[in-house]
């Protein structure tokens, strides 16, 4: 049994008013590849999933006259920093176990170079499921940020989800 769910995540107001920001539907595609990936290398899957899932929740708008600035974006993004940071006060505020809250934290502070100044990072396997799950779900010109989902859907398959990660955890359990 997990201490928190993807469902519990989605539903809060954080997750609601930060998550949505940069996308559900990419937020959503991002975790299902993580799961795969995880799954496949033998990583912790509901760590790589809920990283995944939370990797852009701290997204700013940096927007100007109505319209996206890549220009500003480019100058002082600092979303993995600030993602890691609130995707860790929610999962704590949820119950999430601390060494696990650490961990996904991590995996999100460390999902893009953007904004370290030239240096490639030595990633653990786990951050680097996150990385390559995210760079399976762009498109260019940062369209996977603005693909639709409705919530009722968004809830759905986050619910399939979950269920396949217990499954997943049960069967390595035996
Ligand atoms: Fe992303």
């Amino acid at each position: 049994m997990r201490d928190v769910n993807l469902t519990d995540i989605y539903q809060h107001r954080i997750a609601q008013k930060y998550i949505t920001r940069s996308g559900i539907a990419h937020a959503i595609a991002v975790a299902y590849h993580a799961f795969q990936l995880a799954k496949d290398q033998g990583e912790d899957v509901d760590s790589a999933v809920k990283a995944g899932f939370m990797h852009d929740i701290g997204h700013y708008t940096w927007y100007k006259n109505g319209k996206w600035d890549y220009g500003l974006y480019k100058q002082n993004d600092i979303h993995a920093i600030k993602g890691a940071e609130r995707a860790h006060k929610l999962l704590i505020r949820l119950g999430e176990n601390p060494i696990k809250a650490k961990e996904i934290a991590l995996a999100i502070l460390f999902h893009t170079d953007s904004f370290l100044p030239g240096g490639e990072v030595i990633r653990t396997p786990l951050q680097s499921i996150v990385k390559l799950a995210d760079e399976k779900d762009e498109e260019p010109g940062g369209a996977h940020h603005y693909r639709e989902l409705d919530n009722n859907r968004a809830m759905k398959s986050l619910q399939i989800l979950d269920e396949r990660i217990d499954e997943h955890l049960q069967k390595n359990d035996d």
